[in-house]
């Protein structure tokens, strides 16, 4: 897809991944339009690229068709919907089931259900002008494990089925669906600040064992995922290796993945 004069709209655009995606397409000559629940920062971003600072909150559908609606007021239609907007709320002390019900809705609103809207109101539209590009940030947690967070993991591996599905369902109207699969990244998510300094260890799951990439790294794989018309995109190219690992043999991944948490833990006999 031409990013040049495209109109863009990034939710999460304040902060970590989706605010170097906005330089990005900016600098790749698109409009952009940052939408975050932080307006204040929303608009800092936006300053700077001359762009439209937008408040939205991604867990409601209204919030998003009113977003749309405004950056195609200002911009024209929109060609590029990034929902990249995530949260991670962590288990709680007891285990993979014991986080409240508040924070499994709040990971599943926000990193999935967000994505169905964003497909709802963006495909019919994209359809009758002959296409368009949905990317969807989801984690390498949606295709392995995230220890430590099982809502967000839950929430991950729904938006990645989600994404096949939008994939293989409107591939033939034209719309191009860019799935992203970062392991960890440099953003206040796992605790660092907006400059990228550390701010000490986060225990963010060991999802850092092949280490952590800078936003604009990522960034640009998915400028070139996009580009490239790809639909899967892999920050930390040992992700391949180990989905295949997974996918040939199920019970050794788990097994695999039991000892790594008793490593993390400590609790290695
Ligand atoms: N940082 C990582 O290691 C990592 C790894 C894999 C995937 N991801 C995913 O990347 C995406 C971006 O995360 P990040 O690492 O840049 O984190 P971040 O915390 O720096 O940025 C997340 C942004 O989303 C916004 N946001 C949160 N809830 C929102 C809501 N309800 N409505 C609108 N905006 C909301 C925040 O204000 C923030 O600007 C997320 O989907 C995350 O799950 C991150």
């Amino acid at each position: 897809m031409e990013l040049n004069n495209t109109a863009a709209l990034v939710t999460g655009g304040a902060h970590g991944i989706g605010r170097a995606l906005c330089r990005a397409l900016h600098a790749a000559g698109a409009r952009v339009a940052v939408a975050d629940l932080d307006f204040a920062s929303a608009r800092g971003v936006a300053a700077e690229i001359d762009g439209l600072a937008l408040k939205v909150d991604v867990a409601n559908e209204q919030e998003i068709i009113d977003v749309v609606n405004r950056t195609e007021a200002e911009f024209g239609p929109v060609s590029l919907f990034v929902s990249n907007a995530g949260v991670a709320c962590g288990d709680g002390p007891n285990g993979a089931a014991s986080a409240p019900d508040e924070h499994w809705r709040t990971c599943l609103d926000v990193n999935l259900m967000a994505h169905v809207y964003a497909a709802r109101v963006m495909i019919p539209r994209m359809k009758t002008r002959g296409g368009g590009c949905l990317v969807n940030v989801a984690s390498a947690a949606g295709l392995l494990c995230q220890i430590g967070e099982a809502a967000y993991t839950a929430s991950k591996h729904a938006a990645v089925a989600f994404a096949e599905s939008l994939a293989i369902t409107h591939g033939d109207d034209g719309i191009q669906v860019c799935l992203v699969c970062p392991q960890a990244v440099a953003t206040r998510m796992t605790g660092f600040d907006d400059d990228g300094q550390a701010e000490g260890e986060t225990g963010f799951g060991g999802n850092d064992v092949d280490g952590i990439v800078s936003s604009d790294y990522v960034a640009d794989c998915i400028l070139d995922g996009i580009r490239e018309q790809r639909f899967l995109v892999l920050p930390h190219p040992e992700v391949t290796t180990y989905f295949q690992r997974k996918a040939a043999d199920h019970d050794r991944w788990v097994a695999g993945m039991q000892r790594f948490r008793r490593r993390m833990f400590g609790e290695d006999a």
